[in-house]
């Protein structure tokens, strides 16, 4: 592995600190709000000159989907998931570090029934997608070495930070400390994706015999959000009625993509979601 230092950007969030767990023999730097602003290129450019990284993992994102809609959400969106990683990549750039970026499934529309590859060209249906996809393009673009690695409906241990959002696994859980009744949209399928696993899958690969390119990583098989839901439940051994009902049932400013599987026709498959979700209910009980 590189033997310049090793930049976290985003630690506190909750595939950051899965990350920070996973390089923790490499003693990486972990940034967060108060280390760094990725939208600042003065100041992006001033602390990667002082430590002079070998390599960023960039998990420093806006995700508020519906929020990302307004005007103002938007505004935020761009900055944090576009022109950050844009001002982030050309400072990789000129220190030659190489750059790990992360995007989403949410790039494209989800009109596709066999899925996405990683060459796919991407087509956001809202406001949030198109941010992360700019932000794709502005890496892609920049001449540092970039993985650029796209993933779906992360679940792990809540980040720190304050913007981090509580993963559905959580959501529901708490739900159901005061619901005996769920209704759950039974539509939008994509794979749930573990953050331990993402971290260990992310140094396997830059370990690995693959160079920097476009990736999609995720754990395998694909469900529903009620599917997912009525899995938690169960392996939970929580008692609660979950109802299917269709998307339209909880109307939200963002459109979501109704299939947005990532295909891997680059790595070995990861674990299915359902293993990975046992393996996290384990270390969360
Ligand atoms: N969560 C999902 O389901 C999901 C699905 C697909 C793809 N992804 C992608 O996976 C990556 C990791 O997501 P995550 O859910 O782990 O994110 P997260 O928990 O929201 O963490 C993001 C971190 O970035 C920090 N941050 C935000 N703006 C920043 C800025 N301008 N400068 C420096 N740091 C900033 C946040 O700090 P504050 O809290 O202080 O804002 C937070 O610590 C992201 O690229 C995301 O788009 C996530």
């Amino acid at each position: 592995m590189n033997q310049r230092p090793l930049v976290i950007i985003g630690a506190a969030g909750m595939l950051g600190q899965d990350l920070a767990k996973v390089f923790a023999d490499q003693e990486p730097l972990l940034w967060d709000r108060d280390q760094i602003d990725i939208t600042d290129a003065e100041l992006v450019d001033q602390r990667l000159a002082e430590v002079r990284p070998g390599l960023v993992l960039n998990v420093a994102a806006y995700n508020q989907v519906d929020e990302a809609e307004s005007d103002e959400g938007f505004a935020i969106a761009r900055r944090v998931n576009a022109d950050g990683p844009a001002i982030l990549a050309a400072a990789c750039a000129r220190q030659a570090a190489t750059l790990v970026h992360y995007s989403t499934d949410y790039v494209f529309a989800g009109d596709q029934p066999a899925g996405y590859r990683e060459d796919t060209p991407p087509a956001p249906v809202n406001r949030y997608g198109e941010s992360k996809y700019s932000g794709e393009a502005a890496v892609l673009a920049s001449g540092a070495a970039v993985y650029l690695i796209r993933t779906s409906r992360l679940f792990g241990e809540p980040g720190e930070s304050p913007g981090s959002k509580k993963s559905f696994v959580d959501t529901m859980l708490a739900l159901a400390e005061t619901r005996d009744t769920l209704d759950v949209v039974d539509a939008e399928v994509s794979s749930p994706t573990s953050t331990a696993d993402l971290a260990t899958a992310t140094r396997q690969l830059l370990e690995g015999k693959f160079g920097p390119g476009v990736y999609h990583r995720t754990n395998s098989g694909a469900c529903t959000w009620y599917q997912f839901a009525c899995e938690i439940f169960r392996q939970a051994g929580v008692a609660v009625t979950v109802n299917p009902v269709p998307a339209s049932a909880f109307p939200r400013p963002a459109k979501r993509p109704d299939y947005s599987v990532l295909l891997n026709t680059k790595l070995s498959a990861m674990r299915p979601w359902s293993e990975a979700l046992a393996a996290y209910l384990e270390q969360r009980a």
